[in-house]
């Protein structure tokens, strides 16, 4: 039996399994990451090996040396997460792996380990969306959660409202004309001084600010939940070389508070005039989510819990550690996708630029 023939037979006897474990692999930026999913819902096991040592030097990653650390770091990380999990290879039902959006030498290195082992295994394979497995780390952390609910998806390259349909089934409502809100934070954390990745940087620091210490623009936007950062973030940048060339020190935790509280401030506001027209237009209420990257920050997640509170609606935040790259998330996605009975053969490549 060819691999496609035995691979949609075990498919298939998937579909009305009561217990269906799947090993998920995520390579596509430089987090190398696998973990142990069963039932879309319950961690076995989630290892994420984090490659920032590697880049940290560079400012950003250096697409070569993520491929090449996903290849070297790949097979350990596998057996790591299936002895975590306390199983065997053989014991697994099914593989995931990402697919993109993401670099496409680190995509494919992962496209291709599990290929390789799913050949070798006659396992199912399921690629992922790394942005709706991003949403998916919602399913890990909030068992009362199903669609349709409303999310707000914000990481290094996607600031997105979407609407969740259906397991696997988004549809867009508003999204970022320009750069993205993680993008955004990277930026300012470098004019900062702060290293790679700024991010969670510029969140920690942002602690200990005053938000109300410099007034940045409010962001333009032709679309009513459509985002922009790039005129904040141009803002910043000639806000934070002002001073420099006045010969003033940067009050660096001002200037991190008073720039989170701007981003979290554009992201909240249209998550809440989206919320607020459904209601006045009279459409069923939908729980909230968030997720990617920056679903992280501290202050995006304390406006929007209190965004929801207001609103009287349910709020689900993946937990910390399942904000950024994970394949906790991408083995989650993948049970959704087998069970309504989606399977890629061995003709699967990356998809760099793979839209939600
Ligand atoms: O979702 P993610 O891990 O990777 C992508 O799919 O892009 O998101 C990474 C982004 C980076 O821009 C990083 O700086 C940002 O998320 N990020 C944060 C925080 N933690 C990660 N941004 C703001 N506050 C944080 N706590
Ligand atoms: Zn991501």
């Amino acid at each position: 039996m060819s691999y496609e023939a035995e691979a949609r037979r075990k498919a298939r006897e998937l579909a009305d399994a009561e217990r269906v474990r799947i090993l998920a692999l995520e390579t596509s930026c430089d987090e190398t990451a696998a973990a142990v999913i069963e039932n879309g819902r319950k961690i076995l096991s989630n290892v994420v090996f984090s490659q920032i040592d590697l880049h940290e030097l560079y400012g950003g990653v250096v697409p070569e040396i993520a491929s090449r650390a996903h290849m070297e770091a790949c097979d350990r990380v596998i057996d790591e997460a299936l002895e975590k999990a306390g199983m065997a290879l053989a014991e697994v039902d099914a593989l995931a792996v990402t697919k993109g959006p993401g670099l496409v030498g680190a995509l494919l290195t992962g496209v291709n380990c599990m290929k390789g082992i799913a050949f070798a295994t006659g396992k199912p394979l399921v690629g992922v969306n790394h942005i709706e497995g991003h949403v998916s780390a919602n399913y890990l952390c909030s068992p009362w959660l199903e669609p349709p609910f409303l999310c707000l998806v914000v990481s290094g390259g996607h600031s997105h409202l979407v609407q969740v349909e259906d397991y696997g089934k988004t549809r867009t409502i508003g999204q970022t004309r320009d750069d993205a809100a993680g993008e955004a934070f990277d930026k300012a954390a470098r004019v900062l001084g702060l290293p790679y990745p700024g991010g969670p940087r510029i969140d920690a620091l942002a602690e200990e600010g005053d938000p109300e210490a410099y007034r940045l623009p409010k962001p333009k936007t032709e679309g009513r939940y459509d985002y922009s950062f790039s005129g904040l973030k141009t803002a910043f940048l000639n806000l934070c070389h002002g001073m420099e060339s006045r010969g003033e020190k940067l009050k660096k935790a001002d200037l991190a508070a008073s720039f989170r509280a701007a981003v979290c401030q554009e992201l909240t506001e249209k998550a809440e005039r989206m919320l607020r027209d459904r209601r006045e237009s009279g459409e069923a209420p939908l729980a909230m989510a968030m997720a990617g990257g920056v679903s992280a920050n501290r202050e995006l997640r304390r406006r929007m819990k209190a965004l929801c509170e207001k609103e009287k609606i349910p709020l689900a935040m993946p937990e910390i550690g399942l904000c950024t790259d994970n394949a906790a998330m991408i083995g989650s996605a993948a049970y959704y996708r087998l069970r309504q009975g989606e399977t890629a053969g061995l003709g699967m490549n990356a998809e760099p630029a793979l839209r939600l």
